[in-house]
C-alpha cells in the first residue's frame, strides 16, 4: 500500500456526519473510500460522528488503530 501522506489528515466532523474512510488502502482518494475495495475482500470503516470534533485520519496507513493515525508514520 502507498502512503497518502506522511502525516494524518485532520478533519473537522459535526454531529450527524458520517464518513466512509478506506480500508483496502487502494483509494486513489484517502483517507477515503472511493469504491477501490470491490477487487478485495475489504469493506471501508464507516463511522458516524455524533459531536463536533477534529479526527485524525490515518495518512501512512501504517497504523494499528485505523482509520485513525496511531503515529505509526514518525516511525
Ligand atoms: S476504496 Fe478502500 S475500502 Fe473502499
Amino acid at each position: 500500500m502507498a502512503r497518502w501522506q506522511d502525516k494524518p489528515f485532520a478533519i473537522e466532523v459535526k454531529a450527524g456526519d458520517t464518513k466512509a474512510f478506506c480500508a483496502c488502502g487502494l483509494s486513489k482518494n484517502g483517507p477515503y473510500c472511493d469504491g477501490s475495495h470491490v477487487t478485495t475482500d475489504k469493506t471501508p470503516y464507516v463511522v458516524k460522528f455524533d459531536e463536533v470534533k477534529t479526527v485524525y485520519a490515518c495518512g501512512c496507513q501504517e497504523s494499528t488503530n485505523r482509520p485513525y493515525c496511531d503515529g505509526s508514520h514518525a516511525k
